[in-house]
Protein backbone atom coordinates (compact mmCIF):
# COMPACT_ATOMS: atom_id res chain seq x y z
CA UNK A 1 0.00 0.00 0.00
CA UNK A 2 1.17 3.18 -0.51
CA UNK A 3 1.76 5.47 2.88
CA UNK A 4 -1.18 7.97 2.04
CA UNK A 5 -3.76 4.95 2.17
CA UNK A 6 -2.34 3.38 5.09
CA UNK A 7 -2.50 7.33 6.83
CA UNK A 8 -6.28 6.91 5.51
CA UNK A 9 -7.24 3.93 6.62
CA UNK A 10 -6.00 5.04 10.04
CA UNK A 11 -8.08 8.06 9.77
CA UNK A 12 -11.10 6.16 9.29
CA UNK A 13 -10.78 3.68 11.92
CA UNK A 14 -9.40 6.04 14.75
CA UNK A 15 -12.71 8.00 16.08
CA UNK A 16 -14.10 4.77 16.38
CA UNK A 17 -11.28 3.24 18.46
CA UNK A 18 -10.41 7.08 20.29
CA UNK A 19 -7.42 6.82 18.86
CA UNK A 20 -5.81 10.53 19.32
CA UNK A 21 -3.68 10.74 16.37
CA UNK A 22 -2.28 13.50 15.40
CA UNK A 23 -4.55 13.56 12.39
CA UNK A 24 -4.72 15.27 9.24
CA UNK A 25 -4.70 18.95 9.86
CA UNK A 26 -2.02 19.09 12.81
CA UNK A 27 -0.43 16.29 10.50
CA UNK A 28 0.34 19.00 7.53
CA UNK A 29 2.91 20.71 9.73
CA UNK A 30 4.61 17.64 10.65
CA UNK A 31 4.85 17.44 6.58
CA UNK A 32 5.62 20.70 6.79
CA UNK A 33 8.57 20.49 8.98
CA UNK A 34 10.33 17.44 7.37
CA UNK A 35 10.05 18.94 3.90
CA UNK A 36 11.58 22.53 5.34
CA UNK A 37 14.47 21.37 7.34
CA UNK A 38 15.22 17.76 5.94
CA UNK A 39 15.90 16.03 8.99
CA UNK A 40 17.97 12.52 8.72
CA UNK A 41 17.66 11.63 11.92
CA UNK A 42 13.71 11.75 13.73
CA UNK A 43 12.69 10.82 17.71
CA UNK A 44 9.23 10.59 18.09
CA UNK A 45 7.89 9.81 21.60
CA UNK A 46 3.93 8.40 22.04
CA UNK A 47 3.52 6.26 19.09
CA UNK A 48 0.55 4.41 19.41
CA UNK A 49 -0.37 2.64 15.82
CA UNK A 50 2.22 4.84 14.19
CA UNK A 51 0.19 7.96 12.06
CA UNK A 52 2.31 10.42 12.92
CA UNK A 53 5.54 8.40 12.05
CA UNK A 54 4.05 7.61 8.91
CA UNK A 55 3.30 11.40 8.19
CA UNK A 56 7.20 11.64 8.58
CA UNK A 57 8.54 8.74 7.37
CA UNK A 58 7.02 8.87 4.10
CA UNK A 59 9.19 12.06 3.24
CA UNK A 60 12.61 10.43 4.27
CA UNK A 61 14.98 8.88 1.99
CA UNK A 62 16.66 5.68 2.19
CA UNK A 63 18.67 5.78 5.03
CA UNK A 64 17.11 8.61 7.33
CA UNK A 65 15.73 7.26 10.21
CA UNK A 66 12.87 7.70 12.73
CA UNK A 67 12.84 6.30 16.39
CA UNK A 68 9.96 5.49 17.69
CA UNK A 69 9.11 5.06 21.59
CA UNK A 70 6.22 3.87 22.50
CA UNK A 71 5.22 2.40 26.02
CA UNK A 72 2.55 -0.30 25.21
CA UNK A 73 3.97 -3.65 23.16
CA UNK A 74 0.95 -4.55 21.84
CA UNK A 75 0.17 -1.18 20.42
CA UNK A 76 3.90 -0.84 19.09
CA UNK A 77 2.98 -4.56 16.79
CA UNK A 78 0.47 -2.51 15.18
CA UNK A 79 2.57 0.05 14.46
CA UNK A 80 5.00 -1.84 13.22
CA UNK A 81 2.39 -3.59 10.55
CA UNK A 82 1.56 -0.41 9.68
CA UNK A 83 4.76 0.32 9.02
CA UNK A 84 5.01 -2.74 6.98
CA UNK A 85 2.22 -1.43 5.07
CA UNK A 86 3.52 1.57 4.25
CA UNK A 87 6.55 -0.11 2.92
CA UNK A 88 8.30 2.05 5.63
CA UNK A 89 9.74 -0.39 7.95
CA UNK A 90 13.12 -0.16 6.77
CA UNK A 91 13.43 3.52 8.08
CA UNK A 92 10.90 3.33 11.63
CA UNK A 93 11.93 1.43 14.26
CA UNK A 94 9.97 0.99 17.48
CA UNK A 95 11.65 0.99 21.21
CA UNK A 96 9.03 -0.06 23.71
CA UNK A 97 9.21 1.01 26.97
CA UNK A 98 8.59 3.88 28.95
CA UNK A 99 10.12 7.30 27.61
CA UNK A 100 11.18 8.47 30.67
CA UNK A 101 13.67 5.38 31.14
CA UNK A 102 14.75 4.75 27.35
CA UNK A 103 15.36 8.17 26.73
CA UNK A 104 18.07 8.83 28.94
CA UNK A 105 19.87 5.44 27.02
CA UNK A 106 19.54 6.63 23.99
CA UNK A 107 22.75 7.41 21.27
CA UNK A 108 23.39 9.44 18.69
CA UNK A 109 21.87 12.58 17.54
CA UNK A 110 18.81 13.93 16.20
CA UNK A 111 17.59 16.74 13.73
CA UNK A 112 13.84 16.57 14.38
CA UNK A 113 11.89 15.16 17.70
CA UNK A 114 8.00 14.77 18.16
CA UNK A 115 6.58 14.84 21.68
CA UNK A 116 3.29 13.05 21.71
CA UNK A 117 3.43 10.82 24.95
CA UNK A 118 2.67 11.58 28.53
CA UNK A 119 1.77 15.45 28.29
CA UNK A 120 2.82 16.24 32.02
CA UNK A 121 6.56 14.53 31.26
CA UNK A 122 7.51 16.53 28.20
CA UNK A 123 10.02 18.85 29.78
CA UNK A 124 11.25 15.62 31.28
CA UNK A 125 11.43 13.96 28.16
CA UNK A 126 12.81 17.17 26.41
CA UNK A 127 15.62 17.35 28.96
CA UNK A 128 16.99 13.67 28.66
CA UNK A 129 17.57 14.08 25.00
CA UNK A 130 18.92 17.49 24.71
CA UNK A 131 22.49 16.54 24.65
CA UNK A 132 21.69 14.86 21.42
CA UNK A 133 20.44 17.95 19.96
CA UNK A 134 22.21 20.29 18.20
CA UNK A 135 21.74 23.74 16.36
CA UNK A 136 18.57 24.05 14.00
CA UNK A 137 16.89 20.67 15.78
CA UNK A 138 13.49 20.66 15.34
CA UNK A 139 10.78 20.10 18.49
CA UNK A 140 7.52 19.84 18.11
CA UNK A 141 4.96 19.23 20.56
CA UNK A 142 1.52 18.13 19.95
CA UNK A 143 -1.57 18.97 22.41
CA UNK A 144 -0.33 22.35 24.03
CA UNK A 145 -3.73 23.84 23.88
CA UNK A 146 -5.73 20.37 25.09
CA UNK A 147 -3.33 19.84 27.89
CA UNK A 148 -1.90 23.86 28.85
CA UNK A 149 -2.03 23.16 32.19
CA UNK A 150 0.05 19.81 32.14
CA UNK A 151 2.70 21.51 29.55
CA UNK A 152 3.01 24.88 31.46
CA UNK A 153 6.40 24.12 32.44
CA UNK A 154 7.71 22.67 29.25
CA UNK A 155 6.13 25.83 27.53
CA UNK A 156 8.07 28.23 30.08
CA UNK A 157 11.28 26.73 29.46
CA UNK A 158 11.41 26.61 25.41
CA UNK A 159 9.74 29.89 25.36
CA UNK A 160 11.89 31.44 27.89
CA UNK A 161 15.54 28.93 28.51
CA UNK A 162 17.14 31.03 25.77
CA UNK A 163 17.40 27.73 24.48
CA UNK A 164 15.10 27.59 21.84
CA UNK A 165 13.43 30.12 19.15
CA UNK A 166 9.98 29.12 19.57
CA UNK A 167 6.26 29.51 17.97
CA UNK A 168 2.70 27.87 18.95
CA UNK A 169 0.66 27.19 16.20
CA UNK A 170 -2.81 27.27 16.84
CA UNK A 171 -5.71 24.81 14.85
CA UNK A 172 -8.93 25.80 16.01
CA UNK A 173 -12.04 24.56 16.53
CA UNK A 174 -13.56 23.83 12.67
CA UNK A 175 -10.44 24.50 11.41
CA UNK A 176 -11.32 21.37 9.28
CA UNK A 177 -14.99 20.55 9.83
CA UNK A 178 -15.00 17.93 6.99
CA UNK A 179 -12.87 15.43 9.67
CA UNK A 180 -14.89 17.09 12.61
CA UNK A 181 -11.67 19.01 13.90
CA UNK A 182 -11.64 19.44 17.24
CA UNK A 183 -9.20 22.14 17.76
CA UNK A 184 -6.04 22.10 19.53
CA UNK A 185 -2.28 23.56 19.13
CA UNK A 186 1.27 22.11 18.48
CA UNK A 187 4.42 24.27 19.83
CA UNK A 188 7.50 24.01 17.30
CA UNK A 189 10.89 24.45 18.90
CA UNK A 190 14.09 25.19 17.03
CA UNK A 191 17.33 24.73 19.32
CA UNK A 192 19.21 27.86 19.16
C1 LIG B 1 -1.37 10.65 21.68
S1 LIG B 1 -0.83 9.00 21.44
C2 LIG B 1 0.34 9.14 20.13
C3 LIG B 1 -0.28 9.46 18.79
C4 LIG B 1 0.68 9.40 17.65
N1 LIG B 1 1.86 10.23 17.89
C5 LIG B 1 0.00 9.90 16.39
O1 LIG B 1 -0.20 11.12 16.26
O2 LIG B 1 -0.34 9.06 15.54
C6 LIG B 1 0.19 8.74 22.84
C7 LIG B 1 0.95 7.43 22.85
O3 LIG B 1 1.95 7.55 23.85
C8 LIG B 1 2.08 6.30 24.49
N2 LIG B 1 2.66 6.55 25.81
C9 LIG B 1 2.01 6.98 26.94
N3 LIG B 1 2.86 7.08 27.95
C10 LIG B 1 4.08 6.73 27.48
C11 LIG B 1 5.36 6.63 28.05
N4 LIG B 1 5.55 6.90 29.33
N5 LIG B 1 6.39 6.22 27.27
C12 LIG B 1 6.19 5.94 25.96
N6 LIG B 1 4.99 6.02 25.36
C13 LIG B 1 3.95 6.40 26.10
C14 LIG B 1 0.68 5.75 24.55
O4 LIG B 1 0.70 4.33 24.70
C15 LIG B 1 0.11 6.22 23.21
O5 LIG B 1 0.28 5.21 22.25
Amino acid sequence: MKPEEVLESIERVAPGQRWPIIGPERGEILDELVLKHKPSTILEVGTLVGYSAIRMGRHLKKGQKITCVELSENIAGTARSNFEKAGLSDRIEVVVGDAKGVLPTLKGSFDMVFLDAEKVEYLTYLKSVERLLHKGSVVVADNVRSHASEVADYLEYVRNSGNYKSAYRDFPVGYNVATANQGDAVEVSVKL
